[in-house]
């Protein structure tokens, strides 16, 4: 069975070979040829990024070659979105939503669980770290991989439904943003829960405690909500 560690230096090559199968380049990622790689190969899994620290781990065969790959961070774009919270409610927002960026296993390896494994010890380790809402980004048109997510506990949001998650008393709210990719969204806190509720405009996900409200949770904001 795969063993699931921290990216370290010297796994570069295999790590940005991994990355380049999940999906192209994104703001947050470590973007050029052998950027992802030698960022890796200097600083290891932990990548120091604006609002955060970059998580690589990987999964380790025999052979020691990294077979598959999950990499997240904070979600830049809405966290800079949100500047009116200030740095500190930036900060906080930062250390409750993560953004799954990739998560890929190498062609050979697949349907043997080295996926779930990586999953697992990626929410696990964000758990521990207090990240209470984890999205992946998955291929608009990717069935098998939303069905994939589905069985862990993600909740797929249909194609430009709003999210919603309260931070501190301010409700953050986004979306797909429309770059042909669809969030699928899980709750890490177990006394949370990630549903959906609809109102006569259409459905929106929320995370909350307790039942769902009657009141759509973005009507409380001043103003739209923004793309991630
Ligand atoms: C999605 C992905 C990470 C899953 O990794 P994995 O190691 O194959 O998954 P696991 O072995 O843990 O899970 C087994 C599941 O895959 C299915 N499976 C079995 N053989 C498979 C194969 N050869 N290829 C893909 N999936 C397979 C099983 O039916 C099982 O599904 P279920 O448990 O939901 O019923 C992997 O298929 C992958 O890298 N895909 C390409 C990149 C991608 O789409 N990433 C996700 C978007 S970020």
């Amino acid at each position: 069975m795969a063993v699931i560690r921290l990216a370290r230096p010297g796994d570069g090559p295999a790590v940005e070979a991994l990355a380049k199968v999940a999906l192209g380049a994104d703001a947050a990622t470590p973007v050029g040829p052998g950027a992802f790689a030698a960022a890796i190969d200097r600083h290891g899994g932990r990548l120091s990024l604006p609002h955060g620290t970059g998580c690589a781990l990987v999964a380790e065969a025999a052979e020691s070659t990294p077979i598959g790959l999950t990499y997240t961070c904070a979600p830049v774009r809405l966290i800079e979105h949100y500047a009116e919270l200030g740095r500190h409610g930036q900060r906080r927002l930062a250390g409750v939503l993560t953004e799954l960026e990739l998560l890929t296993v190498a062609e050979h390896a697949r349907g043997a669980g080295v996926g779930t494994a990586l999953l697992a010890a990626m929410e696990a380790r964000l758990r521990s770290g207090g990240c209470r809402l984890v999205l992946a980004k998955v291929g608009a048109g990717d069935r098998l991989v939303l069905r994939w997510y589905r069985r862990r506990g993600y909740l797929p949001a249909v194609p430009g439904e709003p999210v919603t998650i309260d931070v501190d008393g301010a409700m953050i709210a986004f979306d797909d943003g429309g770059d042909g990719y669809r969030l699928a969204v899980k709750s890490l806190d177990p006394t949370q829960q990630v549903h959906r509720g609809s109102t006569r405009t259409g459905t929106y996900l929320a995370v909350t405690p307790a039942r769902p409200s009657a009141t759509p949770p973005w009507s409380v904001l001043p103003r739209g909500r923004p793309r991630r």
